[in-house]
Parts: structure tokens; sequence; C-alpha cells
């Protein structure tokens, strides 16, 4: 007989992970694939983060700082906040599953939309909670549902923001009144990856509100505009109270060495930053008017993706792309059986898109 796993882990299935671009491009004969399934920085890091990370190499053999104390000094000054209220982690994956591990009892709820980012789903699954999730209204989070939701049994509350996949972002007037009216023993997780990239007006500027409402985490991640996904590491705003009971249930090294080098150079290149979301402005309005003018439709994005609706099988318009090198998300891994999702390239990985887009739609 074989040793079996504990039995939640039978409502749980591994995240998808896609095949390497090396395979596809050799399955496929394509001597380049712009890969725009990932949500990743198109525009790579710093040149300045590379430099320093080639000085930092020789003090790899000895292990990071379990506190990230320099990073976590820099990064409070820049958001002018305490040290006390910032947490490192290993990807703000990892601080997703440390506040789902430390807050979560076996049966509380959490409250989370319908269509979001997985891991708060199967988080919460692992440690025994209860995911209750509330559809999204136009691809936003529907706030009225999700308070309504609310029970004696509810301990966490998601909201992401912008939305992946949607790249929709809730009223800042609408996700302050909600923020308020959460009962403060519930913890509310305001995932916000995609915060730089969030240029209107209407976005919610929720640094403020920490000082208020000590149930409130604020999520955000050095993957995304600074271009480190691949080295992990992001960071969570909290009540001092919160940051110890995460450092309870944190591995004691968290963060590697590396990471940490690389957000501190990261941070001091506020340039790059800008150029980035400067770039990907420029290329959501192109891609919104070609879109447009091709008759598609899309949600309105406040992030570095696109989810644009095909009205077709989502799976063959991907495979369709990818002949012409472009690789895109099926939106029938994210509960849009009919839309893809897309990165916002660069402007000549947006051209080729548009054109490829137009070539495929002809040939069907
Ligand atoms: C909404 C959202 N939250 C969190 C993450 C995790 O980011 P990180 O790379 O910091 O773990 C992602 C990654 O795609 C995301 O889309």
């Amino acid at each position: 007989m074989k040793v079996q796993s504990k039995n939640i882990l039978q409502m749980v299935t591994a995240y998808p992970l896609s095949k390497s671009m090396e395979d596809i491009q050799q399955e496929l004969g394509l001597s380049r694939i712009r890969n725009l399934s990932e949500i990743e920085n198109v525009f790579g890091c710093s040149e300045q983060v590379k430099h320093h990370l080639m000085n930092s190499l020789e003090y790899l053999y000895t292990y990071p700082d379990g506190s990230a104390k320099i990073l976590t000094s820099k990064l409070a000054d820049f958001l002018e906040i305490n040290p006390d209220h910032l947490f490192i982690g290993n990807g703000s994956d990892e601080i997703i599953r440390l506040l789902i591990k430390a807050y979560l009892n076996t049966e509380d709820e959490a409250i989370m939309a319908q269509i979001t980012f997985p891991r708060y789903k199967t988080n919460v699954t692992i440690e025994g909670g209860n995911p209750v999730l509330v559809p999204l209204k136009n691809g936003v989070h529907d706030l009225e549902g999700m308070f309504a939701a609310i029970t004696e049994k509810t301990k966490i509350i998601f909201v992401c923001n912008p939305n992946n996949p949607t790249g929709t972002i809730v009223d800042s007037k609408t996700l302050a009144r909600f923020i308020d009216q959460v009962p403060d023993h519930i913890l509310i997780v305001l995932d916000e990856a995609y915060y730089e990239y969030a240029t209107s007006p209407g976005y919610l500027q929720s640094l403020p509100l920490l000082k208020i409402y000590s149930n409130l985490v604020i999520l955000r991640t050095f993957s995304k505009v600074y271009g480190l996904a691949g080295l992990r590491i992001g960071y969570g705003l909290m009540d001092s109270s919160i940051k110890t009971e995460l450092t309870k249930v944190k591995e004691v090294f968290n963060v590697n060495k590396m990471a940490q080098e690389a957000a501190i150079a990261a941070l001091e290149d506020q340039k790059f930053r800008n150029d980035c979301v400067a770039r990907n402005e420029e290329g959501r309005l192109f891609l919104e008017e070609e879109l447009t003018a091709l008759g598609y439709t899309f949600f309105p994005t406040q992030a570095n993706f696109l989810m644009i609706h095909m009205n077709e099988n989502a799976d063959q318009i991907r495979d369709e792309l990818l002949k012409f090198g472009i690789l895109v998300r099926s939106g029938s891994v994210l509960g849009y059986p009919e839309s893809i999702r897309v990165t916002i390239g660069s402007m000549e990985d947006n051209q080729h898109f548009i054109q490829s887009l137009k070539i495929a739609a002809k040939c069907r």
C-alpha cells in the first residue's frame, strides 16, 4: 500500500506549469517565440541591477539576512512607512501562503472573487479552510456581493486590484468604503501585484489606509514592473502585529541573498520603473485602439496584460497565434473559454501580435 498524503490534498491540483520556451520552439520549428502568456516584464530588469548582482557574487557562500534588514529599511524609506510594517517575502506568493497559514483555522472561510489569482483558493484549501467564491461583475470584483458573503466564519477577504486575469480595478471610493465596512477581526488582503501599472485616477492609493485599518494587508512585488520574477521577491505592508505572526511561520532564510541585493538596486533605478510604466501605457493604448478597430472587446485593464474576448474557442486561437511565434494564455484555464490573456509587449511585440491576429482571422 502506498503512503497516503493528507486527505485535503485530494482536493488540490498542482499549478499547471507551461512548457519551456525551448521545447515549444523545437516542437514547432520556430526561430523565436514572444512569450506573452506569463505576465513578466517584457523589458527585462534594470542594467543597474545586473551590475550590482555581479558585484554581489562573491558573498554567495554566506546565508542571506533572514530579516532582510537593509532592504526593509531602504524600502520603508522609499515608501515613507515604518519598517515594522514591512514584511519581505519569497515573492508575494509566499506572503499569501504565510497569511493563510498564520490566520486561517480549519473550517474558517476566506472570501475571494470567483475568477482571480488562483493561489488564494489553493492555499486556503490546503490549510483546511473554505474558499467562498463571489462571481465578478463584468470582470470587476463585486464588493457588495463579497460584503454580503461575510459570515461569522469569515477570516480573510482577498481583493486583487488590478485583478489577474481581467486587469480590472475596483473604483477607489467603493473599495475605500468596503475596507471601512469590513469588521476589523477579518483580514483584508489587497493584492497589488500590478500596482505600478495602474495609472487611472480611479485607482485607490491604499498606503495611507494602513494607519487607519490594522486588519489591512497590502501585497506588492518586485516580479512585475521591476522585472525580477526569476529571483522571487515581494513584500507586504501590514500592522506590526501581523508581521510578528508571519515571522513565526516563515522559513528562517525565506528570501535569498541575490533577490535582496537585486531589490535594493532595483529601488535605486526608478527611471527604469517609470520607463516601463510609460512603455506599457503606450502599448496598452496601441492595442486597445487596434483591437477596437478590428471589432474585438476586452476588459478595461490597469495592468500589463489584457483579457481579449475572441468569441471563439480560446485554445484554438492560442494555437493559431503560436504558429506566428506568439504565445498567449488561453482563457480556458482562467474561466473565460472564449478569451485570451495577452501580456502587453514591446511595441514590436504588440505590432506583431496585431498583424498575426489579422492574418489568423482571415484564414478562418
Ligand atoms: C495577482 C497576483 N498576485 C501575486 C502574484 C505572485 O507574484 P510573485 O511573483 O511576487 O510571487 C501574481 C503573479 O503573477 C499575481 O498575478
